[in-house]
């Protein structure tokens, strides 16, 4: 068996969450690879709005195991909240839910370094999500890092110590910045004994016996292809590949066990945080798509900006990524909008561009294409018959200019309102 990757083409957000929902009952085993309590993946059904950070999105579905892979760095106390609430839910997580020894850990100090590292930037910050992101990935990299194989270990207290000095002397760097580092310090010890309760596991052996014993893996990404710390709009983005090669080093999983690659983009574009995105809509159309998309951040609450969908950036994220099939979220947005443009190129100066620039930067103005719009309402939709011409076209168009198949269109948040084209996954 190989492993399936489902991944985000923009900058986060593009619905990730919700599809894994839909396609966990095909699979054994859902796996998060990269990224951390910085994503904020949203599923609803039954009525019910769910939000998961580091928990993968096949976590409501009995007899299915979840794995939080390597790659993956753990803040215990949001961790801890998620089970909480999970649990409440009668979900019964530790049933459900692996750990790799090899994770690494978030903690209070980190998010200390992330706010003082932003708050030094000034108007030049990342917009980072305060996760202590950054400075996780930093530590990993800097091989200074905690795992949590290294909770169980003889002198964890001592080695936790030791890099909350370093940090220390790192924060006194920064002038006018204030901060507690024992702040969150007690709730953080608390809160490793409920991730210390769970099955700490070798994730890259027990996923590659599972696929010895034929069983079917969906990793997970978060956050999008245009954060990633290789390929995005850097310094602008996260601090992990988000990328399908982040699934073979997030997992331990060999590149010759990727099978499908699913690329999920919206039928626009977000971003939240700062960096360019030259598409973005400063008028009264952004502010329709924000409203109508309720583009607010599952995670910090902050809006989202909006614009239209960038064709170079998806070529871009599709190539980096071997993407097999996409899947097109919030085309129901879209209704009411009497027209929909498509970013096709970009002019700087006297250049047109039609690639991802080096420098992709603001000052690029986007050569739009722009096509019918539709006016159906497309949530209550149940099947490709019922599509109005004019979303088949755009939906023909974006296959033809990306070349590659959409298998499947979400018509609205709740795991009902998914539309699978039969005809592309026959
Ligand atoms: P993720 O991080 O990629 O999992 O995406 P988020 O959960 O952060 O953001 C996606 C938002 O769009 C969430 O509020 C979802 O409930 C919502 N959503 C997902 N698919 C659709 C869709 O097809 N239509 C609409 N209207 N909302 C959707
Ligand atoms: P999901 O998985 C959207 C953005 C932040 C910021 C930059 C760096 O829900 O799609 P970080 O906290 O990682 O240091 O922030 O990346 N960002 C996301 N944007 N969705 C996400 O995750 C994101 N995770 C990080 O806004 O611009
Ligand atoms: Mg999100």
């Amino acid at each position: 068996m190989k492993v399936d990757v489902l991944l985000g083409l923009q900058w986060g957000d593009e619905g990730k969450g919700k599809i894994v929902d839909v396609l966990t009952p095909k699979y054994d085993v859902i796996a998060r690879f990269q990224g951390g309590p910085n994503a904020g993946h949203t599923l609803i059904f039954d009525g019910i709005k769910h939000v998961l950070h580091t928990i993968p999105s096949g976590i409501f579905h009995e007899g299915k195991e979840n794995i939080i892979g390597n790659g993956v760095v753990i803040d215990p106390i949001i961790f801890k909240k998620e089970i909480t609430a999970l649990e409440a839910l009668n979900c019964p997580v530790s049933e459900r839910l692996k750990i790799s020894r090899k994770a690494h850990l978030i903690l209070p100090t980190h998010r200390i370094l992330d706010a003082a590292s932003e708050h030094a930037k000034g108007k030049a910050k990342i917009g980072s999500t305060l996760k202590g992101i950054g400075p996780t990935y930093m530590d990993k990299t800097g091989r200074n890092g905690l795992r949590v194989g290294d909770i169980f270990k003889d002198g964890f207290r001592e080695k936790y110590d030791a890099l909350v000095e370093k940090h220390i002397r790192l924060l006194n760097q920064y002038d006018n910045f204030t901060y507690d580092v024992k702040e969150n310090e007690a709730e953080w010890f608390e809160s490793l004994e409920t991730l210390k309760k769970l099955p700490i596991i070798d994730s890259e052996n027990y996923i590659n016996a599972l696929l010895k014993q034929g069983k079917s893996i969906l990793a997970e990404g978060a956050q999008g292809s245009l954060l990633d710390i290789d390929f995005g709009s850097y310094p602008f983005v996260t601090s992990s590949n988000t990328t399908a090669a982040g699934a073979c080093t997030g997992l331990g999983i060999a590149p010759n066990k990727i099978g499908r690659v699913y690329g999920i983009f919206k039928a626009y574009a977000t971003r939240v945080g700062s960096g360019p995105f030259p598409t973005e809509l400063f008028d009264e159309t952004g502010d329709e798509l924000r409203k109508i998309g309720h583009e607010f951040g599952a995670t910090t609450g902050r809006p989202r900006r909006c614009g239209w969908i960038d064709i170079p950036a998806l070529k871009y994220a599709i190539t980096v990524n071997g993407v097999t099939e996409l899947h097109m979220t919030k085309a129901d947005v879209l209704s009411t909008f009497k027209e929909v443009k498509v970013c096709t190129a970009y002019q700087h100066g006297d250049q047109m561009i039609n690639e991802l620039p080096f420098d992709l930067t603001d000052q690029m103005i986007p050569e739009y294409k722009s096509l019918k719009g539709w006016s159906e309402d497309l949530t209550q939709i149940s099947s490709t018959d019922e599509f109005p011409s004019e979303l088949m076209d755009y939906i023909t168009y974006l296959e033809e200019v990306l070349e590659t198949p959409i298998s499947i269109v979400s018509v609205g948040p709740d795991r009902n309102q998914t539309i699978l084209r039969d005809e592309i996954l026959a």
